[in-house]
């Protein structure tokens, strides 16, 4: 979508290119983290003055990102030149001011962030469908309303859905939202205070004062969710069959203000989109069910894969 590419990460037309880049990309993501957890900064600097260990790799893998996602803006630029509009990046160079935000980096920057948010809807999936497989009743809901959906516009399994199709899956929205709530995506949100700053409650934050959130935490407490919080019910989103949003400061899975995500809509549509395609045609089936999987702190991704049965409906025998 951002840059017309396919990354192949399901396997594809895998040009060994693109592999390379999805490993440095992963790598990057990996490594910065991983900053965090040193108990001396001093150590990941010292590494990164003598290009050592892992800053060693992390500066090789940035490389690597930079030069392949550089590549396709080039292309994007010429493209461009001659008026075609393929995707997100090139509507972008077109409608930007050429002299100030032209620059490669600046592009190339606008790029990862898309990527980046992009993980994020396949994160939340993956824990979605593991929610899911534990609670046939909210699956057959989805199907429900699915089916609902498909009779009503005298459409078939495997069709394309519009976004006008989407905006009707309120049981789906909220069953997406209430996975979130679970294990959301950041887990924990940091800011650093540039000026003295009074919080709402009274509370002092001094300049340059770290102030985090624990999307993770509020999203299981019970004085905000009730006695249920630690339960996944996509019930307490719907009023009377409809969707019911929260204010932003309850679910902070998007953050709230100013620098709320400016692409939650979006994420909706696309993880709506899959999960429907999805459980319309499949069921999938966690193959060890006791498994509690466990979580990377701050991105919140599985630590290890989800294994599972992917089972065509339409061949499920029901006795
Ligand atoms: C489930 C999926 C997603 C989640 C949970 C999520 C969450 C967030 C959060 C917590 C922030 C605030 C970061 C901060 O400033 O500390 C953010 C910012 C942002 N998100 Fe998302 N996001 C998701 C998907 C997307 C998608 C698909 C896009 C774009 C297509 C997107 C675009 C952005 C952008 C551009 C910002 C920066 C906003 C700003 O700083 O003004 N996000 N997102």
């Amino acid at each position: 979508m951002v840059f017309n590419e396919d990354l192949t990460c399901l396997g594809g037309d895998g040009t060994p290119c693109n592999e390379k880049f999805l490993h440095a990309f992963k790598d990057v993501a990996t490594l910065s983290a991983g900053r965090y957890l040193y108990a001396l900064p001093l150590l990941w600097r010292l590494e990164r003055f003598l290009n050592i260990g892992g800053e060693k790799r992390l500066r090789e893998s940035i490389k690597i990102v930079h030069e392949f996602i550089e590549n396709i803006i080039k292309c994007r630029i010429q493209d461009n030149e001659s008026g075609r509009e393929v995707d997100l990046l090139s509507r972008f160079i077109a409608a930007s001011d050429e002299n100030l935000e032209n620059s490669l980096q600046f592009l190339r920057d606008f790029c990862i962030g898309f990527i980046l948010a992009g993980r994020d809807t396949y994160t939340v999936l993956v824990w979605f469908y593991w929610l899911l497989s534990s609670r046939p009743e909210i699956e057959r809901n989805i199907l429900e309303e699915i089916k609902a959906i498909r009779n009503s516009n005298g459409k078939c399994i495997g069709d394309n859905y519009d976004l006008a199709e989407l905006r009707q899956m309120h049981y789906l929205h909220a069953a997406i939202s209430e996975a979130m709530r679970l294990y959301p995506t950041p887990t924990i949100n940091t800011k650093v205070s540039q000026e003295e700053d009074i919080m709402p409650d009274g509370t002092f934050v001094g300049k340059g004062w770290f102030v985090a959130y624990t999307a993770y935490g509020m999203g299981r407490m019970e004085n905000l969710w009730g006695k249920d919080c630690n339960d996944f019910v996509p019930e307490r989103w719907l009023d009377n069959g409809m969707f019911k949003p929260e204010s932003p400061y309850k679910y902070s899975a998007f953050h709230g203000g100013p620098r709320m995500c400016l692409g939650k809509d979006l994420a909706y549509v696309q993880m709506k989109l899959i999960a429907a395609s999805m459980i319309e045609k499949f069921k999938i089936e966690v193959v060890d069910k006791a498994m509690c999987p466990e979580h990377l702190c701050l991105t919140n991704k599985m630590r290890d894969r989800l294994m599972v049965r992917v089972k065509e409906r339409s061949m499920i025998v029901i006795d």
